[in-house]
């Protein structure tokens, strides 16, 4: 069983469902409005304890009723929360997200706590990073507090896991120079390298540029097609699951979570994980909400 420790968020989501995305100065009715456990950070813990992964969370909500409300679903789902702190004057982090029926989302994010815990606080929680096999980060907390934790994880001989979502102009060198596998997206791979990601060959040349950086593992995420991967000379695609999605909020936090809770430390099982992580993305796209569509272990037999 691996122990995964993710830095990141933790938002209160709160959706709004609509046939389809409203127009700049149009009025619509919804079709239904609803409130879920969210943030990136949060959703890659669910995922990877739902795989049952031993889980340890670093990350801060404010002193609400929406951090309150949040703990106690992190709570329930076992997720050691010891790196979790509470800050005063900050507003718990909570995104606004629109679904139409196609399954789409556009998403807004307030950041609030999420960005206020600062590097000295994740050194106070060197503990949980050091006992761990894998740390996971994404960019809904301050670059600074994830480059520090990665620099803890590198000296530990903890693999880091960089999701680099959503995506930031310059992602600092000191940063890549401790990511040993990094998972954007289409959007994200062309901002981070400058190559528009279009087919297998376009994303071999991005690969090449971030394991240049020092990079050992590339994962792009392309949607309903699949997964490609590049590491160690070997590339290829794991394609996706074909399904009906009806929300697609959360499915890469769910393939991260899930894929590091069955991945080998040195990589050696990447297919075989990311199949794993596929599927269950393919399950949290047929559900409403982050947190509630995320999957367990026992339905991805
Ligand atoms: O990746 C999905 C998540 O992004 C949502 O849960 C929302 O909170 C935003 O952080
Ligand atoms: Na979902």
């Amino acid at each position: 069983m691996n122990t995964v420790t993710i830095i990141g968020s933790i938002n209160l989501d709160r959706t709004i469902r609509v046939k389809q995305m409203p127009k700049p100065g149009e009025t619509m009715h919804t079709k239904e409005i609803f409130s879920a456990g969210g943030g990136k950070g949060a959703n890659q813990a669910v995922a990877a304890q739902r795989s049952e992964a031993k889980t340890n969370f670093i990350g801060a909500v404010g002193n609400d009723d929406a951090g309150r409300a949040m703990l106690e679903l992190l709570k329930h789902e076992d997720i050691d929360l010891s790196g979790v702190t509470t800050i005063d004057n900050e507003a718990t982090g909570q995104a606004y997200i629109v679904v139409d029926d196609a399954g789409e989302n556009e998403i807004m994010i307030h950041a609030g706590a999420n960005e206020a815990f600062t590097p000295d606080y994740v050194q106070s929680k060197a503990d949980l990073i050091k006992e761990s096999d894998f740390i996971i980060a994404q960019f809904e907390s301050s670059l600074d507090s994830v480059t520090e934790a990665f620099k803890i994880a590198r000296e530990a001989g903890v693999k880091t896991i960089l999701n680099p979502a959503p995506a930031v102009e310059k992602v600092p060198d000191d940063l890549l120079a401790v990511t040993d596998m990094i998972i954007p997206n289409e959007t994200e791979t062309e901002i981070l390298t400058g190559i528009e990601v279009t087919d297998e060959a376009s994303m071999k040349k991005a690969s090449k540029v971030l394991h240049d950086q020092g990079i050992e593992a590339v994962l792009i995420t392309i949607g309903s097609k699949g997964t490609f991967y590049d590491v160690a000379g070997k590339s290829g695609i794991v394609p996706a699951f074909k399904v009906k999605a009806v929300d697609t909020t959360s499915a890469g936090d769910t393939f991260i979570g899930a894929m590091s809770s069955v991945l080998n430390k040195d990589f050696s099982n990447l297919e075989d994980a990311i199949l794993y992580g596929n599927k269950a993305s393919s399950l949290t796209v047929q559900r409403f909400g982050a947190q509630p569509s995320i999957p367990y272990k026992k339905e991805l037999k």
